[in-house]
């Protein structure tokens, strides 16, 4: 076991993935039970940024869960915002990713649950209802699906790659809307695909079944499950441009690390005629 095992397990034990499991279950089987009845929709300050009551529905049964075992924790929840508590544990949580299928009735969403400890990843749980699939990651303990082992995948090169990408949900008042970098990434690898919850593209990355994902401006809550997933995995991860993954101001380029420097290129590339 390695040193970071030790110390997660040593501050925060199996608790953790049982708690994040347990609430990331059953806040999916909430939203699972309602699927399809169109949700009512409100907006937060766009027109195509969507949440419904089954967001804060989720949310609530994810943070009572994590106040219950750990009342002391902070949490940061994409509907409720930062909940103070105790330097150094935190939980970043989103409680339905993939709001704007969902309101559709497109059957591609998913629950998201982190801890953080002392600053740094130290436990991840995304669950999609939809398939029963329930990802897991423990800092320098790997990642599984349903129990299973998963890595990434070894696809060699960018041409041989499938990618998936998303947009902003601001996108029509959005100076960085990734249009011309989905352009560009598509004429270089197979297909991009675009699926609507970054969680779920990055837990494809983490299992081998996308070569890589990448995306601007997103919340922490977006990225911070799928960013361990993917370190535990065997992947690469960093902020889009190729620097530090920073969840303060989120965006990623994710990959199986073989293809990493060439997305980074081409997303450069991108930047660069800007
Ligand atoms: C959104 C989804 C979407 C991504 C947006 C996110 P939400 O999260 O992950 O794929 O493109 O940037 O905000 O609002 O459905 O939780
Ligand atoms: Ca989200
Ligand atoms: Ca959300």
């Amino acid at each position: 076991m390695s040193s970071d095992a030790v110390l997660f397990s040593t501050l925060v034990g199996d608790d953790f993935r049982d708690v994040a499991v347990d609430a990331a279950r059953r806040a999916g089987a909430f939203l699972r039970s309602r699927f399809g009845s169109r949700p009512a929709v409100s907006y937060k300050g766009s027109p195509t940024n969507l949440v419904t009551e089954m967001d804060r529905g989720a949310e609530a049964i994810i943070v009572e869960a994590i106040r219950a075992r750990f009342p002391d924790h902070a949490i940061l929840a994409e509907e409720s915002g930062a909940l103070p508590g105790a330097a150094g544990h935190r939980w970043i949580v989103d409680p339905l990713d993939g709001t704007t299928n969902y309101a559709h009735g497109f059957p591609i969403y998913a629950v998201s649950i982190a801890f953080e400890l002392d600053g740094d990843l130290a436990g991840a749980v995304v669950y999609d209802p939809s398939r029963e699939e329930c990802f897991v990651a423990e800092r320098g303990r790997g990642t599984t699906l349903n129990g299973a082992p998963m890595k990434v995948s070894a696809t060699p090169a960018l041409g041989e790659s499938l990618l998936g990408t998303s947009y902003p949900n601001d996108i029509r008042g959005a100076p960085r809307d990734n249009l011309v970098e989905h352009a560009t990434l598509m004429y270089r690898c197979r297909s991009v695909r675009s699926i609507g919850s970054a969680v779920l593209g990055l837990a494809a990355v983490a299992a081998g079944r996308l070569d890589g994902y990448w995306e601007q401006r997103l919340g922490a809550w977006d990225i911070a499950a799928g960013a361990l997933l993917i370190r535990e995995a065997g992947g690469t991860v960093t902020a889009v441009g190729g620097s530090p993954l920073d969840l303060d101001a989120p965006s990623i380029t994710a990959t199986n690390g073989v293809i990493h420097a060439e997305v980074l290129e081409a997303l450069k590339e991108v930047a660069s005629r800007r």
